[in-house]
């Protein structure tokens, strides 16, 4: 069973015994990132890292059909969940990548995507963690080099303290602050959708921070 810590308590993926064979049965869809894998050479309109179960990114890709979503995920058992949901939805514009996020180097090319999301990334407490942060400064420049000259990144977290660390960080490493919630709430942006932690805070009545990050580019 893969566990991870989030916000203080643990938070169990169960161990799925067709999430391999499933993988291994789509390989058109889902791309592993620890293989040798071929450089993408479109360009992507969204790209998400950490996707999770996929609903933001399944939800995305049906409300915008003409856009290219590509998804980052790196618990074999979560994207197979995610995969599975893209078959079921019938959905011929995401691809999704299996592997840590730090490979994707690899993969895209600079000045190809238009906006990254990180919905509810782990926040990663503790100090000597900090550089598996999807905020810290050594993401913060792989995105600022995929991004697009008009790109963002959108984030949205239910940690304040994560949140923090993040608008220092990306204002620090080549972002300007475009938009800023400390309540977001469904609605605020109507081409956005929810992920499947922010309903689960949402139902905690936590509040949702958001912020949209403008890459500067020299
Ligand atoms: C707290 S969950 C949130 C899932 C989803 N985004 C949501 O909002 O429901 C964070 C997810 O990010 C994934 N993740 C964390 N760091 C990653 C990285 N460097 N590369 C790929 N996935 C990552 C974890 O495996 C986990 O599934």
């Amino acid at each position: 069973m893969g566990e991870i810590l989030y916000n203080g308590f643990t938070m169990r993926m169960r161990k799925k015994k067709w999430a391999l064979p499933f993988i291994e049965a789509h390989r058109d869809l889902i791309i592993d990132l620890n293989e040798n894998t071929s450089c993408l050479d479109e360009t992507i309109d969204i790209l998400e890292i950490g996707c999770g179960k996929g609903d933001f990114i399944v939800g995305y890709a049906l409300k915008h059909p003409q856009s290219t979503c590509v998804a980052v995920e790196k618990d074999p058992n979560a994207i197979a969940v995610c995969g599975k949901k893209v078959v079921e939805a019938c959905l011929s514009n995401v691809r999704l990548y299996c592997g840590d996020g730090k490979y994707l180097p690899n993969v895209i090319q600079s000045d190809t995507i238009t906006t990254i999301f990180l919905n509810h990334s782990d926040p990663w407490p503790k100090k000597h963690h900090a550089r598996r942060r999807l905020t810290h400064e050594d993401f913060a420049r792989l995105y600022r080099t995929w991004l697009k000259p008009e790109g963002t990144v959108v984030q949205k977290t239910d940690n304040a303290h994560f949140f923090d660390y993040s608008l220092v960080s990306m204002s620090h490493h080549g972002f300007e602050l475009a938009q800023v919630w400390v309540n977001y709430q469904i609605g605020d942006d109507n081409d956005d959708v929810p992920s499947e932690y922010e309903m689960k805070f949402r139902g905690l009545n936590q509040p949702i921070y958001r912020a949209i990050y403008q890459v500067v580019k020299p």
